[in-house]
């Protein structure tokens, strides 16, 4: 039987393609999504993954919704956190609730699908957990000393989770992905993007599909002897 996959904030942008190349991976995927019904409506029926809606920073929600994923759909055995929110702002200007909300569902999402799912990777013996961190985790923006925290919280979380699952057959990698062409992305004032993308070596943005092909990578059956790593997909933006 197919290994059952959920991504979260999985309907759009980076998420998206992360469903198909998991599905294309031969995976039975499940989207989650937090809020955007229409969004989620239209990703459906364009790719016919089903979409189930849950707040991944509220913890009794996320344990319900995958409890009823599981039960109706299977057993879950791979996780990509992927659902992420921006609140940019630079700090004397940031309120406690924009530090606080991403904090709560960039970070605190990964805690959560991690309680409603790990425990029963450990009892079967096999287990695959991407999580998505940022290229500014790894090296800090201006503007963002709440999502570059998550994020860069999102790494330790990583390569802690990492080493409670080796034993079991579960591997918890994270990926930082660099600046995307998403709606995330689009959201940052175009002088300010402008001078970002003439700082990646590449020379252009990355697509969703370069993230998901990692991804499907760390995701893979062969993949058994990488956990606790990062992997930078950033068109060389950030080396180290
Ligand atoms: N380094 C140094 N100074 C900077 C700077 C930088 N990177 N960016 C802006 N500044 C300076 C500006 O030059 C300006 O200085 P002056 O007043 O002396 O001219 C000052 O900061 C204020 O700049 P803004 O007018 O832009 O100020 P603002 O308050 O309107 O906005 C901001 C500040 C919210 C940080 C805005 O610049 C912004 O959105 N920046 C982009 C942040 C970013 O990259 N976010 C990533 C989102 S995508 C993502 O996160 C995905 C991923 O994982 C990669």
């Amino acid at each position: 039987m197919a290994r059952v996959a959920v991504v979260t904030g999985g309907t759009r942008g980076i998420g998206k393609a992360i469903c198909l190349a998991l599905r294309e991976q031969g995976r039975t995927v499940v989207a989650n999504y937090g809020g955007n019904v229409e969004k989620a409506a239209a990703f459906t029926r364009e790719t016919g993954i089903p979409a189930w809606q849950w707040d991944v920073g509220d913890h009794e929600a996320t344990l319900i919704g995958c409890e009823r994923v599981a039960n109706e759909v299977g057993p879950i055995e791979i996780v990509v956190n992927n659902a992420g929110i921006t609140r940019d702002g630079v700090l004397h200007k940031m309120s406690w609730e924009d530090w606080d909300e991403v904090m709560r569902i960039n970070l605190g999402g990964c805690f959560n699908m991690a309680k409603a799912t790990f425990p029963g990777m450990r009892e079967r013996g096999w287990g695959r957990i991407v999580n998505i961190g940022s290229l500014n985790g790894q090296a800090g923006q201006y503007g963002q000393v709440n999502y570059a925290s998550a994020k860069s919280g999102i790494h330790g979380f990583t390569k802690a989770l990492a080493q409670e699952g080796a034993k079991f057959g579960v591997t918890v990698n994270a990926i930082a992905p660099g600046y995307v062409d998403t709606d995330m992305v689009a959201a940052v004032p175009a002088n300010v993007l402008e001078k970002i993308v003439a700082k990646i070596p590449v020379g252009r943005l990355g697509h969703a599909e370069d993230i998901a092909r990692g991804v499907a990578f760390l995701c893979s059956e062969n993949a058994t002897f990488m956990t606790g790593s990062t992997m930078s997909i950033n068109g060389g933006q950030h080396m180290y």
